[in-house]
């Protein structure tokens, strides 16, 4: 049962189809919250960063072009009351002119060029700007040159027929707008992770509760019918939290109700089994008497009879698993030793009451003998008389019994026991392998089983030992023995985890 379940859960192709709600796209959560936080604190930076960026700019272009044409007009006012008098030495003029660092002055007068700087001539001056200056109109252009900027202020000085020429280099401003842009880019750099992580602590601290109510589900289906969550006094998990524990209470309500209905019929059951049985038995005590009709009819009485008595028995033990009303009584025990007499005990008794001896090995494997094992000795035997019997009826009989220790001992790696496996091996047909994921399901009867009309087996065996073992935080499989034939292994942990107490939603630093 609990793998049909499972199938509708994952959605199998063969089960029902179950309805099933997404809660998420192909990132995880705290990744979209992160990814989302990283986008808007990128694209903030970077839009603040653009913006200071060309305020800065149009700033710092616009003082120096003031600062320039200051200069440059002054500089020309100069050249021009120079230029009046005649015995002016041109050269002479024109290297004297006061220039900001790095500009460079140019002047034409009489048809002539004359410059600061060789490398800056009259070529240094764009055509166009030239042209428009030498026609009486003062011009300021800005143009590359050998890969940097250059701004040109021309002014023309018609009273004396010259014009005057500053070149300016705009390189150092280009470098600090470089720094700038670096500066600016950092920042939304750094501003960008700040958002990613920003956005990665709230997505954690926001998705906590999750973790409360994660735990709370994996308790539920442990079988912790009575797991509640708390919201503690936090509004918005409010709802959330009193949907879960309505869905709780729901699923505990109807199940509770499901194991006294089989719990009930069962008890029910009883009493007319057992006066049928001691019919059953009068009937036997007087069977020479009977017709041979009358005999036969008896037989098939009597094994239908006994099936039903302990189908009936097998119900009222499974419905005390499902009310979660099953308890362990555990023992400390020598694992090797109880295997033995559990074997022991599932032996078949014979005709006259006597219990026949075990004809397989029971193989104690390196270490065993040094643990001790807390077991429900009750549910050991019924487990190990299940797989017996099983293995008698339908394999020929179990071949070995196994009683290992988990993790293996290996020399020279120290790995302390967590857990110890019991193996019942078989040299029988083995189980299918699309029988293999059934064996422990209610009332599953292999198709072998089926055809064999022993008339013995209602099904059950395997899916009490199943609950048996998880009782004790085990696990029970099968597999194929090596040898052909199956083997079913019993896995007991040494120190099976405490029962969880209720969740809670929010953890101690939340609150
Ligand atoms: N040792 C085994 N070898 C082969 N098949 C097995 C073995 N043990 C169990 N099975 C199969 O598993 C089925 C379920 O077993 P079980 O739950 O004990 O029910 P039952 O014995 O009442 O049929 C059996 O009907 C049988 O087909
Ligand atoms: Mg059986």
């Amino acid at each position: 049962m609990a793998d049909a379940e499972a199938d509708a859960a994952t959605g199998a192709p063969d089960g029902p189809r179950a309805r099933r709600t997404r809660l998420s796209g192909r990132l995880g959560l705290r990744a979209r919250v992160t990814l989302a936080f990283a986008v808007a604190a990128f694209g903030l930076s970077a839009l603040m960063a653009g913006i200071t960026y060309f305020t800065a700019r149009a700033t710092f272009l616009s003082e120096r072009r003031a600062t320039e044409q200051r200069q440059a007009f002054a500089n020309a006012a100069l050249v021009q009351n120079a230029l009046r008098s005649p015995a002016t030495d041109v050269t002479q003029l024109v290297e004297s002119v006061d220039t900001l660092p790095g500009s460079r002055s140019v002047l034409r007068t009489n048809g002539q060029w004359y410059a600061t700087s060789i490398s800056v001539g009259q070529s240094a001056i764009p055509p166009a700007e030239r042209a428009l200056v030498l026609s009486g109109t003062p011009a300021t252009q800005r143009f590359p040159l050998a890969g940097t900027t250059q701004e040109v202020i021309g002014v023309p000085l018609p009273a004396v027929h010259a014009a005057y020429f500053e070149v300016f280099s705009l390189d150092e401003l280009a470098g600090t707008l470089r720094a700038l842009a670096f500066a600016l880019a950092g920042a939304a750099l750094v501003t960008t992770l700040a958002g990613a992580a920003v956005g990665r602590w709230a997505s954690s601290r926001a998705l906590r509760p999750l973790a409360g109510l994660t735990d709370a589900a994996v308790a539920i289906a442990d079988g912790q019918l009575d797991t509640r969550v708390d919201a503690g006094d936090d509004a918005d998990l409010e709802e959330l939290a009193s949907a879960f524990n309505r869905m709780t209470a729901n699923l505990q309500d109807r199940i509770e109700r499901e194991a006294r209905f089989t719990s009930d019929v069962s008890h029910e059951l009883r009493s007319p089994l057992t006066t049928l049985s001691a019919t059953v038995s009068v009937l036997e005590s007087h069977r020479g008497e009977l017709a041979p009709v009358a005999q036969r009819a008896l037989d098939l009485l009597d094994g239908d009879l006994r099936r039903f008595t302990r189908m009936v028995d097998d119900l009222l033990e499974i419905s005390r698993f499902d009310a979660g009303s099953a308890e362990l009584s555990l023992e400390e025990v020598d694992p090797g030793e109880l295997v033995r007499r559990a074997v022991a005990a599932a032996a078949p008794v014979d005709e006259d009451g006597v219990r026949r001896p075990v004809t397989f090995p029971v193989e104690v494997g390196p270490g065993v003998e040094d643990l001790r094992l807390r077991v429900d000795k009750r549910r050991f035997e019924r487990v190990m008389a299940n797989l017996v019997e099983n293995a008698t009826q339908y394999a020929g009989g179990v071949t070995r019994v196994l009683v290992e220790r988990q993790p293996a001992l290996t020399p020279g790696v120290p790995l302390p026991a967590t857990a110890i496996r019991v193996v019942v091996e078989d040299q029988g047909p083995g189980v299918p392998e699309t029988e293999r994921d059934h064996l422990f399901e209610r009332f599953y009867r292999g198709a072998r089983a089926g055809q064999r009309a022993s008339g013995e087996g209602t099904g059950l065996g395997l899916s009490l030992v199943a609950e048996h073992v998880r009782l004790h935080g085990g696990r029970v499989w099968s597999e194929r023995a090596p040898g052909g034939g199956s083997r079913f292994v019993v896995e007991l942990p040494l120190h099976p985890e405490p029962s969880r107490p209720d969740a809670t939603f929010a953890s101690e630093e939340l609150r």
